[in-house]
């Protein structure tokens, strides 16, 4: 697929060059900057699921609330979701059963539940129209999974207290007749765009403030600062999907991964609405094993579109497996196209990134050495669930009411058996910094067309360059802020990407996401290349 050559990211509305579905057609969720100082009992930072969920749960319990965002609401991974509502957790539950034993498994299962059944209520209660619907999901084996696996995930969902059934076929999967799939009953999907705006309309008639366009930066224990102005709270919560701070302890549990999704249309009708997932590449290089995920929306009078998702990889890593990322979406469509024959054209293609903690769970609670600072992040490809679990946890801690779900979330658990996959991230880590000494792949401007970046070496200094649409090359500093990764060009996002901990740049230097906290360092790059 050939993508036109736009203009820079606009990260006020999305956090990538290619627009998701859900903001399209539907307004931005803009409100005013902030221009004056606060006092509140609780300032929430992001405006996200995560943050806009616990917003809504913390004026619920009768907290004042203030929430900033740095673009517009759903501005990040949230408007570039694919708004799967599920307990079939990605991870598996027979690697959570290992992990944490039966009676703490049939506890997360349980918090999954609450958490869709938590939508259906406030969608109900707060008249949010948003296609809220309740759905079955079918797992069925990726083809370098074992049968085995699927009788293992049945056997440890069942015990955790699951609504499941085996299969011996894939409702609305024609090409893979006669083969297995666990039914997940009682998921669901929603619009993702119109749930937030409706989460919105309801904190603003509580009383809540939502400030956009709103940087937070500063942030300890007496609140942050935005936009020069000072925000007193006793609470903070910052729900930014990886925390922005020097918070080293955290970066050091959880990896960003990107992931990809095209969405076309099929015949109205054809395709029952269901949610269906395979059980990833068990052949993959990454330690999270990337796998697809699919779901059909009402589009039109005659159509639905089929969404689907999957071909994950480390961020900032596509082609060590030799498929950049503007490749990926064809991959996806062959494997779609083979599954769902209905499907077509890709109408709309899109990527996104997603945190994959160490030990399969979001991490959800006080950050680790505070008392009153409280982050939501790790929540790999459940975030929905776990930025409702979020919402609703945090607001338990913040009015001193008792949850079961403290200790399974808490992020300073320490969580044997994972010792493995930790090596195995730290060494992936470590050889990013490798590209410290090694050439870039373009070596001078020169090189790059019109629309392409690249991040190459002058004087021994990595420089990120971009050409732009009128043959402009502006020039930033490679090298990420947040502790010295060197930058990866997308030339799918139009992004520079951070592949330790998953810090973006527009082409001009901007932030997109963190943790790093601020902007690229611009760089005269005629000065350096005649230095
Ligand atoms: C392609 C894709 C498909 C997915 N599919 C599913 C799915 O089907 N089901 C599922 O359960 N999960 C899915 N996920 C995961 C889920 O979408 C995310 O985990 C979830 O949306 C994250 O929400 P969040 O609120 O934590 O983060 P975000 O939505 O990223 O919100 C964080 C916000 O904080 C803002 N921010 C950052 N720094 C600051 C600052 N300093 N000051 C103020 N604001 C700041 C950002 O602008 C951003 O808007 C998917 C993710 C992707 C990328
Ligand atoms: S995001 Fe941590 S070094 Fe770049």
């Amino acid at each position: 697929m050939d993508s036109p050559i736009l203009e820079p990211i606009n990260s006020n509305i999305t956090s990538g060059e290619n627009k998701p579905y859900w903001t399209t057609g539907v307004r931005p969720l803009s409100f005013k900057k902030l221009q004056n100082n606060h006092d509140t009992d609780v300032l929430v930072i992001g405006g996200g699921l995560a943050g806009l969920t616990t917003a809504y749960c913390l004026l619920k319990a009768g907290r004042k609330v203030v929430l900033v965002e740095d673009g517009y609401l759903g501005s990040g991974e949230t408007g570039r979701t694919t708004a799967h509502l599920t307990c079939a957790l990605d991870d598996r539950y027979y690697t959570l059963e290992n992990l944490y034993g039966k009676e703490k498994t049939r506890r997360i299962a349980s918090s999954h539940m609450s958490a869709i059944q938590w939508v259906e209520n406030t969608v109900k209660y707060e008249n949010i129209d948003c296609n809220f619907k309740r759905i079955d999901g079918y797992l069925f084996l990726h083809s370098t999974d074992k049968k085995e696996s699927l009788e293992k995930e049945y056997a440890s969902a069942k015990e955790a207290g699951l609504r499941i059934e085996m299969l011996e076929s894939i409702p609305g999967v024609e090409s893979e007749q006669g083969k297995w799939a666990i039914k997940f009953c009682g998921q669901a999907q929603f619009h993702i765009m119109k749930y937030l705006a409706g989460l919105a309309e309801a904190i603003i008639n509580m009383g809540g403030e939502i400030y956009t366009e709103t940087r937070a930066e500063h942030i300890s224990k007496t609140g942050a600062k935005a936009n020069g102005y000072e925000i007193k709270a006793k609470h903070i919560v910052v729900a930014t999907n990886t925390p922005v701070n020097d918070w080293v302890a955290m970066h050091t549990k959880q990896w960003p991964y990107r992931t990809y999704v095209i969405a076309g249309k099929i015949p109205k009708g054809k395709l029952h609405h269901s949610l269906w997932w395979d059980t990833g590449d068990q052949d993959s290089k990454w330690i999270s094993k990337p796998y697809h995920y699919v779901r059909v929306v009402p589009f039109d009078e005659t159509n639905d579109l089929l969404i689907s998702g999957g071909e994950d990889h480390k961020v900032g890593q596509a082609d060590t497996e030799n498929i950049p990322e503007e490749d990926r979406y064809d991959k996806l469509i062959d494997w779609t196209r083979k599954r769902f024959t209905d499907f077509g054209i890709a109408d709309y293609k899109w990527s996104g990134q997603v945190m994959e903690p160490i030990d399969s769970l979001a991490f959800i609670g006080r950050n680790p050495g505070d008392d009153n600072i409280y982050i939501i992040t790790g929540d790999s490809g459940n975030g929905m669930t776990h930025c409702t679990i979020g919402g609703i946890l945090i607001t338990d801690l913040i009015t001193g009411k008792k949850n079961s779900w403290e200790d399974i979330y808490d992020p300073s658990r320490i969580t044997m058996k994972t010792t493995g996959a930790y090596l195995h991230e730290a060494g992936n880590m470590t050889a990013q910094y490798i590209d410290w000494v090694t050439p870039g792949d373009v070596k001078e401007t020169n090189d790059l067309k019109a629309g392409e970046g690249a991040v190459i070496n002058v004087n021994m200094k990595k420089i990120a360059v971009y050409k732009d649409v009128n043959g402009n090359v502006h020039a930033c500093t490679g090298v990420c802020p947040h502790l010295g990764g060197i930058l990866q060009w997308n030339a799918d996002e139009k992004s520079f990407d951070c592949p330790m901990h998953g810090s973006r740049f527009t082409t001009d230097g901007k932030l997109i996401n963190g943790p790093a906290t601020g902007d690229l360092k611009k760089i005269d790059i005629q000065d350096e290349i005649h230095h």
